[in-house]
């Protein structure tokens, strides 16, 4: 079967999308759906491209079994050909990527917003935790959780896997 590529992306690539991604692999894998995904995940700003995920972020995630052991990229053009998905985590992130595609050429990538799966979604964004308490990346990663459990499960019925 040919994989379903997934990207998750955020502003600097170093809390929200890396959380994501994390996140979203391990349901994969507890699903024994290894082979049917690629995951990925990346920012829309370089600031931050090369580093580990932000110390509180891993911190938050290893609390819940999480080990994130991604770097931080850029999210660049030639992700439109290379995913089936793009999830955006907030509504800034994904006025960015919608103005970068319509320089880009063509690609197949569906781009929504993360929230849209969030089965409590009181609101669009995944709240950015980068200027805030502990409490924030706790947030964040119960948004994803739920998110994420949400859209694997919407990508299986689509798909039939
Ligand atoms: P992220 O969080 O987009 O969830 O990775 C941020 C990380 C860094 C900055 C902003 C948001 N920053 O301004 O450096």
């Amino acid at each position: 079967m040919i994989p379903i590529k997934v990207l998750f992306v955020c502003l600097g690539n170093i809390c929200r999308s890396p959380m994501a991604e994390g996140l979203f692999a391990d349901l994969v894998s507890k699903s024994d759906l290894n082979n049917s995904f690629e995951i990925d995940s990346a920012g829309t700003s370089g600031h931050h491209q090369g580093e580990l995920a932000d110390r509180r972020m891993r911190e938050t995630a290893l609390q819940h079994g999480i080990r994130l052991i991604t770097r931080a990229r850029q999210f660049k053009k030639t992700d439109f050909q290379d995913f089936d998905y793009i999830a955006a985590m907030d509504r800034s992130v994904l006025r960015d990527i919608e103005s970068l595609r319509r320089t880009a050429s063509t690609g197949k990538a569906k781009v929504f917003l993360m929230r849209d799966y969030d089965p409590n979604g009181e609101s669009h964004d995944v709240p950015d935790p980068y200027y805030g308490g502990s409490e924030g990346f706790e947030e964040v990663f119960q948004i994803l959780e739920r998110s994420s459990r949400n859209f694997l499960d919407s990508l299986r019925a689509n798909h039939g896997i």
